[in-house]
This record gives structure tokens, C-alpha cells and sequence, in this order.
């Protein structure tokens, strides 16, 4: 009996790890969001508008309002202004706001070592989204047991999404609890 509830209780921990649950509405708009141009948003915005570094910076929680100002005033995406109906602005900003919604920590892996990124806007009670990124040219291995969650690979150079609901997010200020593992 005591393994039984040893196991349930692991299987739930484990079931916190799961990935980004977008509403059915919201799909097409991910989509839109990867594929806009040819290229997608997330070249400069990063896969989940978290902004990855790249050139365009963080844009979750963006409104229709924003997002259509900078269609036409940021040099490098007023291309995308004339291939994106008014429709698609609505359906994007959609999605960006429901990212908004949800704080995010993001995890670099680089050359052995883990660089984190917290959002401000995080608070205990709320469910996190942990985006791991692996910048080395081979894939790593991270043991994420002291979050509760699964072991995870990660290829070379991708990105991976967990939605994370944890009872307890001290951890998650110090890189050390996550391991890579040789
Ligand atoms: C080629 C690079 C590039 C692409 C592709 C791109 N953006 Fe941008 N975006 C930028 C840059 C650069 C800025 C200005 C960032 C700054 O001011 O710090 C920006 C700004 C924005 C802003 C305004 C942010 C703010 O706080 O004012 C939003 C919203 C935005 N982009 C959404 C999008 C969406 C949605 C797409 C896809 C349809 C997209 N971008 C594609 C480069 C890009």
C-alpha cells in the first residue's frame, strides 16, 4: 500500500510537467505566429515571445493595438505588415496576451552550464512555463527531480516547453537544484 501511494505520488509530481495547453482558438494563431512571412515571429521574438535573446525582445502580453504600432513602425517588420490581414493581428495579439498571462522562466544550457532568466511577474501560486534551451552543439540530458519533474534530453540547439505547477517555486531561483546530466 505504501508503495502504491509512493508511486501516485510520484506519477502526480511527474504530471506537472506537461506542455503549454492552448486553447483549440489559439492554435492557428501559434501557428501564424511561427509561420508569418515565411519565417515567423519567433526569429526575433523567440518561440514563445519570451524575446530568446534575440533581436526583437520579450512581446508576451502585446494587444492588437501594440502589435499593429510596431507592424508599421519597426523597420524590420513592415514586411510582415503587408502579409498579415487584420484578422491575423487579432489572432496573434490574442495569443501574445495569453502568454502574457503566464510567467516565465527561462533556462539556457550552455557549455555545461545553466544561465536562468526569471520573470518579474511570477508569484507562488501560479503555474510557471519553464523554456529550456539548449545553445551547445550536442544534446544534454537535465535531471529535474528536485522540481518534480521528469529527466529531460534536449537536442542541440532546440527549445523545450513545460508548464510547470509546482507546490513550492523556491527552487527555482538557483540553477543548482538542476543537474546536467554526463
Ligand atoms: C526581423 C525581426 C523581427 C520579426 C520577424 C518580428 N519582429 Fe517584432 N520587433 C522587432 C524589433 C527589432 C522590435 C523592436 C524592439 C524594441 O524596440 O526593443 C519589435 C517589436 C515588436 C513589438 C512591440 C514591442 C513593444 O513593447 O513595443 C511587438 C508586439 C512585436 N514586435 C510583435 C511581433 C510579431 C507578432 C511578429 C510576427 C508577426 C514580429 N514581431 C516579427 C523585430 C522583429
Amino acid at each position: 500500500m505504501n508503495r502504491l501511494i509512493a508511486f501516485l505520488y510520484l506519477w502526480l509530481f511527474a504530471l506537472n510537467g506537461i506542455a503549454l495547453d492552448l486553447p483549440d482558438h489559439l492554435k492557428s494563431a501559434e501557428n501564424l505566429y511561427r509561420t508569418a512571412g515565411g519565417y515567423g515571429c519567433h526569429l526575433c521574438h523567440g518561440l514563445y515571445g519570451h524575446g530568446a535573446n534575440q533581436a526583437g525582445g520579450y512581446i508576451r502580453g502585446a494587444n492588437q493595438e501594440i502589435l499593429k504600432t510596431a507592424l508599421i513602425e519597426q523597420p524590420t517588420m513592415k514586411l510582415l505588415n503587408n502579409v498579415l490581414s487584420d484578422k491575423d493581428m487579432e489572432l496573434i495579439a490574442n495569443y501574445l496576451i495569453y502568454l502574457g498571462e503566464i510567467p516565465i522562466v527561462s533556462l539556457t544550457v550552455d557549455n555545461m552550464a545553466i544561465g536562468i532568466e526569471v520573470d518579474e511577474r511570477r508569484d507562488s501560486e501560479k503555474a510557471l512555463q519553464l523554456v529550456l534551451f539548449n545553445a551547445g552543439f550536442s544534446e544534454v540530458t537535465l535531471d529535474l527531480s528536485a522540481l518534480g519533474l521528469n529527466t529531460l534530453t534536449i537536442a542541440a540547439q532546440a527549445t523545450e516547453s513545460l508548464i510547470w505547477s509546482p507546490n513550492s517555486q523556491s527552487e527555482i531561483f538557483d540553477p543548482q537544484v538542476i543537474n546536467i546530466l554526463p
